[in-house]
């Protein structure tokens, strides 16, 4: 025999016994972002590299340690997805979307790929739900954003979940910003990791996001971008507040959020769980007001979040939250001798093709081994057809859970009407 060949590193089957969760919980999230007003968008799952080096950013961890990224046959550098806003932006701007009037509000849910030590919660390729909304500079805008995954984790019933919110401020403020950070890291630059050191002079706001624990504890200590904020910028955070207070949505400033994607402007937030390890941001997202332009559009805002789905299914797990399982098989018909075989089957076609589940046995089992199959299909209900009840184009129906039986004609008409 030869070897088995096994699934890469850091990606996950969802098996049959499994998916069933994920199509409740994809569900609810298409439910959620129709009732919001969100249409879907699909886009590539790969692009120009160059789109997440502008997008993104080339200081972030993402492009710099993460990216899938090959050459195809032409010479291009492309890129697996590492997340979507990119691409949804890219594919606003070539479709001009925006054509049709703003705002532009799309979902997507779509698997992104990033190349990360794989741990729980922490996939190299995983799902997420994401949302866009396009053209709104308004802090109401922040506040629906913000209010529909609020309402999602109402609906998935998901509790135990921390809004906190941040903003991280505009080109116009950003500078100053910048410089205080720069100023505190480079006071304790001897005590800096290499790749800080470099992130000082480049983007300082990333050392904010450094794994190594003594880049942490001294970032813990920094300057916060909140005492920076220009007029306009604490105006528009101040009114994000007031709006999320308006609508009953509670939520904690941490102003310690800056978000590991370098298009952020602005309102930033996370929602954090107690119930997940290390890994326990479950939705993050925030405004991106210098995205479109840095990818080639008309200057014009935007902001939006993404969610993990590998993350929402294990809170939910956690939270010992039930999702309803489907219905299983309804009917099993077994076959009794050679001559019940055709009409078997057909009966089981037939019952199909009107929406009924049907089941019969294809392994050529005897008749105590089809019962037993039955049984482990968790059908409702069992028939058995054999060479007297297609003499008498009836059969006896069994109720598995009680055991008592009734007749029904041999027609799926009336075996449908019978069982459901
Ligand atoms: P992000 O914070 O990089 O933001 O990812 C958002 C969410 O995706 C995380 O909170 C987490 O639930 C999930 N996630 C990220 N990386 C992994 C991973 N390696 N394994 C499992 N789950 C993961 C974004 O991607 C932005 N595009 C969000 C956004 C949309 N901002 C504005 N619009």
């Amino acid at each position: 025999m030869s070897e088995l060949i096994l699934k890469p590193k850091g990606t996950n089957d969802v098996l049959p016994e499994e998916s069933y969760r994920w199509q409740h919980l994809e569900s609810v999230l298409r439910r959620a972002a129709a009732d919001f007003g969100y249409r879907e968008i699909r886009f590539p799952t790969f692009e120009y590299t160059e789109l997440f080096v502008r997008g993104v950013g080339d200081t972030t961890d993402v492009v710099q340690k993460e990216m899938f990224t090959f050459t195809d046959r032409g010479g291009r550098s492309v890129t697996l997805r590492p997340e979507g806003t990119a691409s949804a932006v890219r594919s606003y701007l070539e479709n001009s979307l925006y054509g049709a009037g703003l705002p532009v509000k799309v979902f997507y849910i779509a698997p992104n790929f990033r190349g990360e030590q794989p741990q729980a919660g922490r996939y190299r390729e995983f799902h997420q739900f994401g949302v866009e909304y396009l053209g709104s500079p308004c802090p109401a805008a922040d506040a629906e954003v913000i209010g529909l995954y609020s309402d999602i984790l109402d609906r998935l019933c998901i509790k135990n979940i921390r809004l906190e919110i941040n903003s991280i401020g505009c080109p116009e403020c950003r500078p100053a910003f910048h410089a205080a950070l720069k100023e505190y890291f480079q006071s304790r630059r001897d005590r800096l990791c290499g790749s800080c050191i470099e992130r000082m002079e480049k983007n300082p706001l990333r050392i904010l996001d450094c794994k190594s624990p003594v880049c942490g504890e001294i970032a813990a200590g920094s300057p916060v971008g909140l005492d920076h904020l220009c007029g306009e910028c604490r105006d528009h955070f101040e009114a994000t507040k007031a709006m999320l207070d308006a609508m009953g949505i509670a939520y904690e400033i941490n102003p310690k959020i800056v978000r590991g994607l370098d298009y952020y402007t602005r309102t930033v937030f996370e929602f954090v769980s107690g119930d997940l390890g290390a890994q326990s941001t479950v939705c993050g997202g925030g405004r991106y007001d210098g995205l479109i332009e840095a990818l080639g559009g008309q200057s014009a805002p935007g902001l939006g979040f993404a969610a993990g789905l590998e993350r929402m299914l294990l809170v939910m797990d956690a939270q010992g939250i039930s999702i309803p399982k489907p219905e299983g098989c309804r009917i099993f018909i077994a076959s009794l001798g050679a001559a019940a075989d055709k009409p078997a089957q057909k009966l089981v076609n037939d019952l199909r093709k009107l929406g009924v589940k049907a089941e019969r046995d294809t392994m050529g089992r005897g008749l105590k081994a089809q019962m037993k199959y039955a049984d482990r299909l968790g059908a409702a209900f069992s028939m058995v057809i054999g060479d007297n009840e297609l003499e008498k184009g009836r059969a006896n129906i069994k109720d598995m859970a009680t055991g008592s039986t009734f007749e029904c004609f041999l027609s799926a008409e009336d075996i449908k009407n019978a069982v459901t």
